[in-house]
């Protein structure tokens, strides 16, 4: 009985963790590909202080979401398909709405991203410095908000018990999991910052 719950909360576990995996996908990959032109294009909030700052980048964010969204399809995909018990058809519906939803949860993680950075603007922080909770949450809260229009998918994915203490032992791992990312970040050369 015991093992049986285990074996149902990891595998809840992991399933949050494929869903949400176009947003853990894309704020590291706009790493890559970031640069270039910022998002808020250099101006100022009414504090004089920048509205998100240089490490925002339009690059960043189109690099981001398509491949957070690319590589969450593929994984999905495979899962799917090993999975004895996990379908594309009940944890999204249409084919077509997994595909949106892969690019839409890619994108909530870069909204998170760029919230975070308007926040740490706003309290004075500059650009890369530690903003602790916001770095390792911001993403996640971001995909979330993006979710809340969609009350039906979260309703099917994150609600039943052993789902929601899925959930929440995913999102205690979450600083474990972006502390690694970032740390192979900065070892490969691609982070100015190991957080
Ligand atoms: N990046 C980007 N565009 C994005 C997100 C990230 O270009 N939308 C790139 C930037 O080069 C950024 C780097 O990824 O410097 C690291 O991202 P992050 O840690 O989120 O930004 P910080 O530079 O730390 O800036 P902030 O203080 O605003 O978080
Ligand atoms: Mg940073």
């Amino acid at each position: 009985m015991e093992s049986i719950s285990v074996y149902l909360v990891g595998r809840e576990l992991l399933e949050a963790f494929l869903i949400l995996l176009p947003a853990y996908v894309s704020n590291p990959t706009a790493v890559v590909f970031g640069g270039g032109v910022p998002i808020d294009f250099g101006r100022r909030w009414k504090d004089g202080r920048r509205i998100l700052g240089d490490g925002k980048t339009w690059r960043g964010l189109f690099g981001g979401t398509l491949s957070g969204g690319v590589i969450g399809i593929l994984f999905m995909s495979m899962y799917s398909r090993y999975s004895p018990t996990f379908t594309i058809r009940e944890a999204y519906g249409e084919w077509t709405t997994f595909l949106f939803m892969s690019f839409w949860i890619a994108f909530g993680g870069m909204v998170g991203d760029m919230l975070g950075s308007f926040i740490k603007r706003r309290r004075g922080l500059r650009r890369g410095e530690k903003a602790p909770g916001l770095d390792q949450w911001d993403f996640i809260i971001g995909a979330f908000i993006l979710l809340l229009p969609f009350p039906w998918f979260l309703k099917k994915n994150f609600s039943g018990a052993y789902s929601i203490v899925g959930l929440f032992l995913l999102l205690l791992l979450t600083p474990l999991i972006h502390r690694a990312v970032n740390i192979l970040g900065f070892r490969l050369g691609l982070k100015k910052e190991p957080w």
